[in-house]
């Protein structure tokens, strides 16, 4: 493997009117690292994932992707090459498209590409994604029709059809039952713990949902890096407290964590 970084921020800023969405961000994700990004809302948590999808470019600074710098590559090259799942990409699905055809065009739709015929390899690989994530039973059903936790893991099926080398998931765990929420983090482990999967960052507001195997966090508040790095470094009650401005308690059992008020 080589020892090229998957993600590599140095001295980032994301600056709209007079409001600083990022400011100062130094961040590094090696290959084989599973990060969780957590902070409150409005921390700049999704717009670091823009950046990191190469959706958006810094206003200062330098990022680097799978080898390549944002503002000397063509975007349209690097995307296929990282999948992306949010709430607002799923509301651009169109309800009564069929499930299988929205895992089964996701390679040529980040590339504005339309193809009306699939070769095997493709039809295949869809077929195998959608097993893989439970939804193999839902491909001739419309996919709004599907529950919100099903929806979420067609929406992750589809982002790995390309194959990406980056899987980036913007609060996959939002709207979701208790069922469903464990159904997903179950799943994102076993994905976490694969060696052949591609690296991974999670965007969520709650410890909770944080899959077993990740191995790093980084938190953000109004748009700085209070701490990053190894997940058990990182995910101690002052470093929570700070980011959450709230003084709180966190407590690890059996790879899963929890956070709630200190007494
Ligand atoms: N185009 C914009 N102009 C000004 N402020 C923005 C713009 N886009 C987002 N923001 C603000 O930037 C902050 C960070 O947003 P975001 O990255 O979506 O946070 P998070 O995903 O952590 O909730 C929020 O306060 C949001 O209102
Ligand atoms: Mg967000």
């Amino acid at each position: 493997m080589s020892s090229e970084p998957v993600v590599e921020m140095r001295g980032v800023d994301v600056v709209r009117g007079r409001a600083h969405l990022l400011q100062g961000v130094h961040w590094r994700v090696e290959a084989d690292q599973r990060w969780v990004v957590l902070g409150p809302n409005g921390a700049g948590k999704t717009t670091l994932l823009q950046l990191a999808a190469a959706h958006m470019h810094p206003t200062r600074g330098e990022v680097h992707l799978l080898g390549e710098t944002l503002g000397a590559v063509d975007v349209f090259e690097l995307r296929p090459r990282i999948g992306l799942t949010s709430t607002a990409l799923a509301q651009r699905i169109e309800p009564g498209e069929r499930t299988g055809d929205v895992v089964l065009s996701a390679g040529y739709a980040v590339v504005g590409r339309w193809r009306e015929r699939y070769d095997v390899h493709d039809l295949t690989r869809a077929a195998v994604l959608m097993e893989q994530w439970g939804v193999g039973q839902y491909a001739h059903r419309p996919f709004g029709t599907l529950s919100e936790g099903e929806r979420k893991r067609v929406q992750i099926a589809r982002a790995l059809m390309p194959d990406p080398e980056l899987l980036l998931l913007d609060e996959p765990g939002a709207g979701l039952d208790l069922g469903g929420r464990e159904d997903l983090v179950g799943r994102l482990a076993d994905l976490a713990r694969y060696h052949y999967a591609p690296a991974q960052v999670l965007v969520t507001h709650h410890v909770e949902e944080i899959p077993p195997g990740y191995t790093h966090a980084l938190l953000l508040r109004e748009g700085r890096v209070v701490t990053a790095g190894p997940v058990g470094r990182v995910l101690v009650p002052e470093a929570l407290s700070e980011t959450f401005g709230l003084r709180l308690d966190v407590e690890r059992r059996d790879g899963r964590y929890t956070a709630h008020r200190a007494a």
